[in-house]
C-alpha cells in the first residue's frame, strides 16, 4: 500500500505530534496522581498526629476500664475529629478503634460501639504506579485509611484511623485528566492540518517540478523549472533547468550535425542505401534515386526485392553478401540497362552492418563509373594534344630553317641584282616583309607551344607586382605613365611558378602601358574574398576594349597594334589557367581597363 509523499508526510507528522503530546501529558497526568495522592497522604498522616496527641493526653488522665467513656466524653477531642473532617476535602471519617476494631470514638457517632471494618492502608495506593492509581481512583468508589498505632504504657492498644474517600481524591484529579485527553485528542487533527499545509508547500513545487520533467519528455528542453525556494526543492528546480538548457544545447548541435551529414550525404555523388536486417530500406540518398531509376527515398520500410525485382543484380549483390554472412561485396562492376540508354556501368559495394556475429542490416554503395570514365577521356585527349603539340613545334622548328635560309638569300639576291629596277625592288620588299612576319608567328607560336612545367613555390603577389613595377618603371615614365600600388598586407603566400608569373602580369603591365600612349596612371591592388580566393589587379585608364572585342582579346594572334604579335594575353591566359586560377576582364572604351586574376585558396 503506498501513500504518496503527502499521505506519508501527514501521517507521519499527525503520529508524531500525537505521540509527542501524549507522552508528555502522560508524564504530566502521572506527576499530578502522584502529588494528589501523596499531599492528601501527608496531610491526614498530620491531621492523625494532632489527635494522636490529643487521645494520648486524654488516655494518660482516664482511668483504667474507663478509658472509651473518656475519649467519647473529651469535648476537645471530638472537635478534634469534627475539624479534621470538616477541614480536609479528603477524609469522610476520623475515628479511634481499640486492638479488636471495635469504634471507641468516632467522627459519626452512631458508628461508635461497632466494628470497624479493615480498609486498604493509603501507603498501598501511594506505593502503586501513576497508571494503577488512576485506574483505582477512576473505578469503584474505595476508603483508603491513615493508620496511627496508639499505645498504652507502652502496651499497644489501638489506631487512630482517618478515612480517605477514593472518590474525592478522583474528583479533585479527573479536570486535569479531561484536559489532558482534551489535549491529546486536539493534537491530532491540528497536526494533520499543520502536516498538510507543510506537505502542499512542498506538493506545489514538487508538482511544478513533475509538469517541467513533463514538458522535457514531450522535447521542450528550455523549459524553465520556476522555483523561488532557497532550499533543496529550489536546488534541484535549478538543476533541472540546468539539465534541461544542457540537453537543448546539445540536442541543438546534434541537430545541425545531422543536418549538415545529411546534406553532405543528400550531395554525394556517389549513392547510399542502408538496409535493415530483412533488406528493407531505411535510408536512401537522392544520388540512390537517380542512379537506379526507382523513388528510394520516400520507400522506407519496403524491400530492395520488392522495388527494384529479385532479378536485379544489385539485389542478387546484395543478398549474396547477407548470406554468405559478414563477407562484403567490394567494387562489383553491375551493367544498368532499361531504364538506362546505353547502359550505365557502376561500382557497387555491399557491407554487412554486425552485432556480435548477427548481421543486423547492410550499407550499399554505388559509384557511377561514368564519370570516371570521361575524365580517363580527357586524359587520353589531352595526352594526345601535347603529343600533337610536339609534333607541331616539330614541324614549326623545320618551317624557321627554310626562312632564314630564305632571308640570308633574299640579301644576297639583292646584293647579286645591282641596282634593280623599281617593280623589282618593291617585290623583293614584300617578299622580305612577309618572311619576316611569317617568322614572328612561328617564333611566336613555338613560345606558345612549347611545353612546359610548373615549379610552384609559395609566392608573395604584392612582392611579384613591386617587382614588375621596377622592371617597367623606366619604359612607363617615358610615355608619361606613373604607378600607384594598393596592396593587401594581409593576403597569404599563393603557390605559384615565380618565373611564369613573373612573364603574365608583365605582359598585363605592358598592355596597360600600351593603352595609355599619352600617359596617365596604373593602379596595382591585391585583396582577398571572404571564401579565400586571393586576387591581383591591374588597373588602367587607357582607351579601353569595345564589348564586342572582349571575347576575342585571349585569341592566339589577336591584335590591334600595328607592331603587336596578338600572343601577350594568350600567353597570360595559359599560365593563369596553369595555376587553377581564372582571369576577368572589366572595360569601358575612353575610361580604363581593370585586368582581374584569381588564385584559388591553397
Ligand atoms: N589594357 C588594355 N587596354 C586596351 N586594350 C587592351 C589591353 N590589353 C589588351 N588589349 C587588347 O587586346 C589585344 C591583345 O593583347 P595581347 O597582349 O594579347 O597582344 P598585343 O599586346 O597586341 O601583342 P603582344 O603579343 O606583343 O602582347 C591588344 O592588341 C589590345 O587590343
Ligand atoms: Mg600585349
Amino acid at each position: 500500500m503506498s501513500f504518496g509523499i503527502r499521505g506519508t508526510a501527514i501521517l507521519g507528522i499527525s503520529l508524531l505530534v500525537f505521540l509527542i503530546v501524549s507522552l508528555t501529558l502522560a508524564v504530566h497526568l502521572s506527576t499530578t496522581t502522584h502529588l494528589v495522592v501523596r499531599h492528601a497522604a501527608e496531610k491526614s498522616t498530620m491531621q492523625a498526629q494532632q489527635i494522636f496527641s490529643g487521645s494520648t493526653r486524654v488516655m494518660a488522665r482516664a482511668q483504667r476500664g474507663r478509658l472509651g467513656g473518656a475519649l467519647r466524653s473529651n469535648r476537645e477531642l471530638r472537635a478534634l475529629l469534627d475539624a479534621s473532617i470538616g477541614y480536609s476535602p479528603h477524609l469522610v471519617y476520623a475515628m479511634i478503634a481499640d486492638r479488636s476494631n471495635t469504634v471507641l470514638m468516632h467522627s459519626q457517632r452512631s458508628y461508635e460501639g461497632t466494628k470497624a471494618p479493615s480498609r486498604p492502608r493509603i501507603e498501598q495506593l501511594q506505593e502503586m504506579s501513576a497508571l494503577r492509581q488512576l485506574a483505582v481512583l477512576a473505578g469503584q468508589p474505595q476508603i483508603f485509611e491513615t493508620i496511627l498505632p496508639l499505645s498504652l504504657n507502652d502496651r499497644p492498644f489501638g489506631a487512630i484511623r482517618l478515612g480517605l474517600a477514593g472518590s474525592l481524591l478522583w474528583r479533585e484529579l479527573s479536570p486535569a485528566v479531561r484536559q489532558s485527553l482534551l489535549l491529546a485528542g486536539l493534537a491530532f487533527p491540528l497536526a494533520w492540518v499543520a502536516a498538510y499545509i507543510f506537505s502542499n508547500l512542498v506538493i506545489v513545487s514538487l508538482r511544478q517540478i513533475a509538469q517541467g520533467v513533463d514538458r522535457m519528455t514531450h522535447g521542450e528542453f528550455d523549459t524553465a523549472f520556476a522555483s523561488d525556494r532557497d532550499d533543496e526543492v529550489g536546488q534541484i528546480a535549478a538543476k533541472l533547468t540546468l539539465l534541461g538548457r544542457q540537453v537543448q544545447e546539445d540536442r541543438s548541435s546534434l541537430i545541425s550535425e545531422k543536418a549538415k551529414l545529411e546534406g553532405i550525404v543528400h550531395r554525394l555523388e556517389d549513392a547510399i542505401i542502408l538496409l535493415n536486417s530483412e533488406q528493407a530500406i531505411i535510408f536512401a540518398n537522392p544520388a540512390a534515386e537517380t542512379l537506379l531509376a526507382h523513388p528510394l527515398v520516400d520507400a522506407v520500410g519496403q524491400s530492395l526485392a520488392q522495388i527494384l525485382g529479385e532479378a536485379h543484380p544489385l539485389v542478387e549483390a546484395a543478398m549474396e553478401s547477407f548470406q554468405q554472412q559478414h563477407q562484403p561485396v567490394r567494387n562489383r562492376s553491375i551493367q544498368l540497362g532499361g531504364y538506362h540508354n546505353p547502359p550505365l556501368d557502376i561500382l557497387a559495394s555491399i557491407f554487412p552492418v554486425l552485432d556480435r556475429d548477427r548481421i543486423v542490416g547492410g550499407m550499399i554503395l554505388l559509384k557511377n563509373t561514368e564519370p570516371l570514365r570521361q575524365i580517363q577521356s580527357i586524359v587520353d585527349y589531352s595526352r594526345k594534344l601535347a603529343d600533337l603539340g610536339k609534333l607541331t613545334s616539330g614541324v614549326a622548328h623545320e618551317i624557321k630553317n627554310p626562312l632564314n635560309a630564305m632571308i640570308i638569300h633574299l640579301e644576297l639576291l639583292k646584293q647579286k641584282l645591282n641596282d634593280p629596277p623599281d617593280s623589282v625592288t618593291r617585290s623583293l620588299e614584300f617578299l622580305g616583309g612577309e618572311v619576316h612576319r611569317l617568322d614572328r608567328i612561328v617564333q611566336g607560336f613555338l613560345r606558345f607551344v612549347r611545353p612546359q612545367t610548373l615549379e610552384l613555390r609559395p609566392l608573395n603577389l604584392n612582392s611579384l607586382l613591386r617587382e614588375i613595377v621596377r622592371l617597367t618603371e623606366t619604359q612607363g615614365t617615358q610615355t608619361g605613365v606613373t604607378f600607384v600600388f594598393r596592396l593587401d598586407d594581409t593576403i597569404p603566400p599563393i603557390n605559384g611558378d615565380h618565373e611564369m608569373l613573373r612573364q603574365a602580369f608583365l605582359n598585363l603591365v605592358l598592355n596597360a602601358c600600351q593603352a595609355m600612349p599619352n600617359g596617365g596612371t596604373i593602379t596595382l591592388a591585391t585583396d582577398h574574398t571572404i571564401d579565400g580566393v586571393i586576387r591581383a589587379h591591374v588597373i588602367d585608364g587607357g582607351t579601353g576594349i569595345p564589348a564586342d572585342d572582349l571575347d576575342k582579346i585571349f585569341r592566339l594572334y589577336y591584335t590591334t597594334k600595328p607592331d603587336g604579335n596578338g600572343i601577350g594575353l594568350s600567353l597570360v591566359y595559359r599560365i593563369v589557367q596553369m595555376h587553377g586560377g581564372r582571369i576577368d576582364v572589366d572595360s569601358r572604351v575612353g575610361r580604363g581597363t581593370t585586368m582581374t586574376v584569381a588564385f584559388p585558396i591553397t
